[in-house]
């Protein structure tokens, strides 16, 4: 809780996911803000703009930007977006040598000036370097979650929304795994208003929709050419701010910690889970058939790779 009374997060990495995200939490009036960069004086200049903003959009949080990290003393939720994005041609995978040791780094700094926050993990590979965060800061594992899920999902459910010709408000459905090239869309849990999706769609149309859902990142990396994408990411991961700081129980799919789980044990892998004010409150367990559940599991042990390949680097020291 910051002095004001409202609650406090803060942001590591001022660039385009993390600005933006604390535009949304501004513009909200949801908590006071603090973003932290290595870039000297970019925060600053990003913070001070935004707070200019203010009596237009009409909010009195507090935004400040740094390069000092005890200024995020006191966090509820600390949201780590530190890391450099993929270009076009680069799998996520490709960035766990530079993230994971930005990472490590940011870790360290989060337990030792708020260590009592909820961490919120975005940079990528996300699922991997959630794992680094939870090691570094041992903090309790309903704590720390990545987000990807949400996004992943909006993407899918966008994509659906557009085929049918009717509002994004009325397509349900998720996507669960992890954040790459195995996440694991759920046709037979996706419903448009009300009716399930395999009613609604043919085969060859939803299979054209999972595949552009998996491919969701790198289509606009590809448009982009410089940076990955930020309007969705930010606005995922602000609904997984507010469910917290709101205690909305808001069942979302986040990169959470699971111990046996859909047999899957010691790692941050993308599920449904209840989100409220201790953060990761429960694992809502979704009762996937056979198929399914091996889909999960394979996408499962391509995070492990990762987390491999983390150890293998030597990225914990
Ligand atoms: P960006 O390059 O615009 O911003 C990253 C910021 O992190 C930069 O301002 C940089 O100076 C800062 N930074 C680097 N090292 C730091 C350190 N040690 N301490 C503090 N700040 C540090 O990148 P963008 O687009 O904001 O993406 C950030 C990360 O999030 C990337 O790894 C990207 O792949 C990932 N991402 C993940 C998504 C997901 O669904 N999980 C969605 C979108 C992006
Ligand atoms: C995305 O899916 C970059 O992982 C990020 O857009």
């Amino acid at each position: 809780m910051a002095l004001s009374g409202r609650p406090k997060v803060s942001i590591i990495g001022a660039g385009n996911v993390g600005a933006t995200l604390a535009m949304r939490i501004a513009e909200a009036g949801l908590a006071d803000v603090v973003m932290v960069d290595i870039v000297e004086g970019m925060p600053q200049g990003k913070a001070l703009d935004l707070s200019e903003a203010r009596p237009v959009v009409l909010n009195d949080v507090t935004i400040v930007g740094t390069n000092n990290y005890a200024e995020i003393a006191g966090s509820d939720i600390v949201v780590t977006t530190s890391g450099v994005p993929r270009k076009p041609g680069m799998s996520r995978d490709d960035l766990i040598e530079t993230n994971g040791k930005i990472a490590r780094q940011v870790a360290e700094n989060i337990k030792k000036y708020a260590p009592e926050a909820i961490i919120i993990q975005v940079a990528n590979p996300l699922d991997a370097i959630t794992y680094v965060i939870a090691e570094v800061t041992q903090a309790p594992k309903h704590k720390i979650m990545g987000m990807a899920g949400v996004l992943d999902s909006a993407r899918y459910r966008y994509f659906i929304a557009e085929e049918l010709g009717v509002s994004v408000e009325d397509v349900q459905g998720f996507v669960l795994g992890g954040h790459g090239d195995t996440m694991v869309p759920l046709p037979r849990f996706t419903t448009v208003g009300g009716v399930p999706l395999p009613e609604v769609l043919p085969k060859e149309r939803i299979d054209a929709i999972v595949e552009r859902t998996r491919n969701g990142g790198a289509e606009i990396v590809n448009l982009l050419k410089t940076g990955s994408a930020y309007y969705a990411p930010s606005a995922s991961t602000f609904e997984m701010v507010e469910a917290i700081l709101l205690d909305r129980k808001r069942i979302l799919p986040v990169a959470a910690y699971l111990n046996g789980e859909y047999g899957i044990r010691g790692l941050f892998v993308g599920v449904l889970a209840v989100l409220g004010k201790n953060g990761v409150e429960k694992i809502w367990e979704v009762p996937l058939n056979e198929a399914e559940l091996a889909e999960l599991q394979r996408s499962a042990a391509h995070v492990q790779e990762l987390v491999d390949k983390v150890n293998e680097l030597k990225i914990l020291g």
